[in-house]
């Protein structure tokens, strides 16, 4: 804890989050403007080349950290499977938002303890995490397997496709980009391209559970 900072994002979990979030807009925006927008037919061809490839980017982003940090991938899943009483507790006011930002007194006043993620956090990120890989199983089956698939089946994995990562896309744009914009500290902390540290007070605040269970442990046990 030198400096009165603590490691919360390694780099492993940095580098997959960042070219994830990147190459998931630039997928979403390409989709999208093929999709909805029928431009004409080389136009549609040369962005769908380009959604292809970013595709694939996007698929090895997701190997690459499940293989190459596959202990900072279980820490994430771990943490978001940890459901216990403080987690379940934070669903009756919602982290205390609706009270905070529209005055609505929806619940108790008080938030419980969370761990590394809270209520609303550990259900997105399972969400999220489930969604990148049926994102990426889909694209390849749409693209490689479109011989071996029935028309049912094609048209099914399409709309799922299609409208699956539009309706993710909406959760990530109105609840996890201005939510995460609430701690600057966990912000940079991701997003910079220096060490993924927090300061003591953004992790007392936001994780005190986590930051008495295992960040303090931990290094007392080192
Ligand atoms: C520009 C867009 C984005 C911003 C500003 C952003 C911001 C953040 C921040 C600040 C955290 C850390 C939260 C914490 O630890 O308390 C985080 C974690 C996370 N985000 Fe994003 N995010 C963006 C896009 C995305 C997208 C597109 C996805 C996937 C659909 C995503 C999935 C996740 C997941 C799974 C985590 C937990 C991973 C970890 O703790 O290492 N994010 N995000």
């Amino acid at each position: 804890m030198a400096n009165n900072r603590i490691l919360r994002f390694h780099a492993p979990d940095k580098v997959f989050h960042s070219v994830n979030a990147i190459t998931w807009f630039a997928l979403l925006f390409t989709g999208v403007y093929v999709y909805f927008c029928e431009p004409e037919a080389a136009c549609a061809e040369a962005t769908m080349l380009a959604h292809l490839i970013l595709g694939v980017v996007f698929t090895f982003n997701l190997l690459g950290f499940i293989v190459l940090a596959p202990d900072r991938f279980a820490l994430i899943l771990r943490a978001c499977l940890e459901w216990d009483r403080n987690t379940i507790f934070w669903f009756r006011n919602f982290g205390g938002y609706p009270r905070r930002f529209f005055k609505i007194p929806f619940g108790p006043v008080e938030v419980p303890p969370q761990g590394r993620y809270n209520g609303g956090q550990k259900a997105s990120y399972l969400l999220f995490m489930g969604m990148i890989a049926a994102l990426t199983v889909t694209g390849w089956m749409l693209w490689i397997g479109a011989p071996l698939l029935g028309k049912a089946v094609f048209l099914w994995t399409f709309y799922f496709h299609v409208w699956g990562s539009i309706i993710v896309s909406v959760l990530v744009v109105c609840a996890h980009i201005p939510l995460a914009l609430l701690s600057m500290e966990h912000f940079k902390g991701i997003w910079r391209l220096g060490p993924g540290t927090i300061s003591v007070e953004a992790a007392e605040h936001h994780a005190p559970l986590w930051f008495e269970r295992d960040v303090i442990r931990t290094n007392i046990e080192k």
